[in-house]
């Protein structure tokens, strides 16, 4: 038996290092140079069509810099393991894409290879841009390619050793990369495979919405369960979506267009630099991506249904008590219970103004009762909210919320948010508040949610002025 064993295990090293091997020879040749395409040379239906597809795709969003050139690249992209920059795609032939053929862009959606042949890191998030097809690659191109030129050497990457040879990205490949394009699944219409493409390739809505493994990778097990993004939890939107009122595909769509919706409030941080590009995108693609998102989520547990409905109770019976009473006046009802708490106080003084006020959304605060902010995961969102408070929306020109991090310390924003969670709430307190509170005032100001000049409006006698 034992020279059979030996024998076995001989074959399996053997393997193993020939499967290395062949990773490491079967390297991607160049594409050779073009000469920089004429703009005139393109189809304007097809730059036209790009133009949609770069909003799906927020081509727009990662390859800006802040305060920088459209599309010229320099923007860090955070990964748990260092920091990625963003590369120039404007046309520029030096330092951008103008050099690039057709062949050379489209090996880079579907395999993530860069025309000279060397590995693009994930933090371009061509494991989900592999699945668009060949047609919506060159409109994608054709847009790009009829863009102003900047010049803009590339920034380099901030990784560590051996993450810094991009090679080792050939064994991820092998490991978590699923060519595309994608193949319509027959046993569903067009539209529901329309929401598919969309969602999974171009959207990647689950590059944020999907928990990765230790290698970086989404957990396919667990699509759409919730993840970490640049300090800012990305609820699930399945079965495990924390909505206080569920979603469905009308109230999706209007979120997705406009950035909120009257149940759920506003999109946030970088959501809502996701949902600044979806209202360009044509109705029909909308729908189905918003169907498809829809049936994700409705697969909910029965006793939801009954949290459910005893929020909305709440909420309608919140909304004609402070209909009734005209002014503050439920506000005050509503704190009573609570007046030696120091975060209801602060809640009281700071919040319930415009969180119980009569304005309607999008410049009016949404009744906390129906936030997902408070009912999720962790408390990341809300202190960010509650720190940096939310920029202008088209709608209104001044900050909609006041950022609160000069007028509130660390304790008493966690009080806050203490007790927001138990009287908003139907789960158990948040553990780690004050890492949450830590970790936002060390990154001090998000780019994506931080008006030019943050409000402080003195919020209640409670909140003193905290040095910083
Ligand atoms: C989540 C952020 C993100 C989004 C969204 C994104 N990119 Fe990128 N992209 C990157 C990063 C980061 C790199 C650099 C990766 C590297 O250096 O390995 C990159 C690299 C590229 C490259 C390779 C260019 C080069 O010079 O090496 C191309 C082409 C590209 N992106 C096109 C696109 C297109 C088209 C879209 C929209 C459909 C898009 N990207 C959306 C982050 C993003
Ligand atoms: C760059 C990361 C990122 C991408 C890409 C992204 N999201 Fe989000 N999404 C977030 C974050 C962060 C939040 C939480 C924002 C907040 O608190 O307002 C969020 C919130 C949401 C919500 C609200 C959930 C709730 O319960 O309140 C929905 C719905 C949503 N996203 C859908 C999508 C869809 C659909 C896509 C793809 C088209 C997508 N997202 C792509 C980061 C992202
Ligand atoms: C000047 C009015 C104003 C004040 C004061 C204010 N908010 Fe807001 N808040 C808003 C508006 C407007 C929005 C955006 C609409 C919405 O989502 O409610 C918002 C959004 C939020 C959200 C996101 C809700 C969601 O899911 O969309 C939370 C959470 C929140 N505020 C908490 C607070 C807390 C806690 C305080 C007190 C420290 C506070 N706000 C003070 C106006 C205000």
């Amino acid at each position: 038996m034992r020279p059979l064993k030996f024998a076995l295990a001989f074959c399996v090293v053997l393997a193993v290092a020939a499967g290395i091997l062949a990773i490491i020879i079967a390297r991607w040749p160049a594409i050779a140079p073009i000469a920089p395409p004429a703009a005139n040379s393109f189809d304007p239906a097809s730059v036209k069509r790009g133009a949609a597809l770069v909003a799906i795709g927020n081509c727009d969003v990662c390859h800006t810099a802040p305060g920088g050139r459209a599309f010229a690249g320099g923007r860090a992209v955070p990964t748990p393991f260092g920091s990625i920059y963003s590369t120039n795609i404007t046309p520029d032939p030096e330092t951008g894409i103008g050099r690039w053929s057709k062949a050379a862009f489209q090996r880079a959606m579907r395999f993530g290879v860069r025309r000279d042949g060397a590995y693009l890191y994930p933090a371009f998030p061509y494991d989900h841009f592999t699945l668009v097809s060949d047609d919506d690659d060159n409109a994608l191109y054709a847009y790009l390619m009829t863009r102003t030129p900047v010049r803009a050497p590339p920034v380099p990457d901030r990784l560590p050793f051996p993450l810094n040879i991009r090679l080792v990205m050939s064994g991820w490949n092998l490991l978590f990369l699923h060519p595309g394009p994608y193949r319509a699944d027959a046993a569903h219409d067009a539209a529901w495979n329309r929401g598919v493409y969309l969602v999974d390739g171009l959207g990647h809505c689950g590059a944020c919405h999907t928990p990765r493994n230790l290698l970086g990778a989404e957990r396919t097990d667990l699509k759409f369960s919730g993840g970490e993004v640049e300090g800012w939890t990305a609820y699930a939107l399945n079965e495990l979506s924390p909505a206080p009122v569920p979603w469905n595909a009308a109230a999706l769509r209007h979120y997705l267009r406009y950035g909120w919706e009257d149940s759920h409030g506003v999109a946030r941080g970088p959501m809502a630099e996701v949902a600044g590009d979806l209202h360009l995108i044509p109705a029909d693609d909308m729908r189905a991506i918003a169907m498809y998102v829809a049936e994700q989520m409705n697969h909910a547990a029965p006793e939801r249904d009954v949290v459910v409905q005893g929020v909305e109770r709440q909420h309608q019976r919140g909304q004609s008590g402070a209909a009734a009473s005209g002014d503050g006046q439920a506000n005050a009802l509503r704190a009573t219970d609570t007046k030696n708490d120091e975060g209801a106080v602060t809640y009281a003084g700071a919040c319930a103004g415009c969180h119980e006020g009569p304005r309607a959304l999008p410049d009016g605060g949404i009744d906390l009762m129906l936030t997902s902010a408070i009912g999720g995961p962790s408390a990341n969102n809300l202190v960010n909210i509650v720190l940096y408070g939310l920029p202008a929306t088209e709608a209104a020109r001044a900050p909609i919320m006041p950022g609160f991090a000069g007028a509130m310390n660390d304790a008493q924003v966690a009080a806050l948010v203490r007790y927001l969670r138990a009287r908003f709430s139907d789960k158990g307190p948040w553990t780690d508040i004050a890492k949450s509170v830590h970790d936002a005032r060390s990154r001090a100001r998000f780019p994506a949610a931080s008006p030019a000049s943050v409000v402080e409006p003195t919020p209640s006698g409670t909140a003193q002025q905290a040095s910083q």
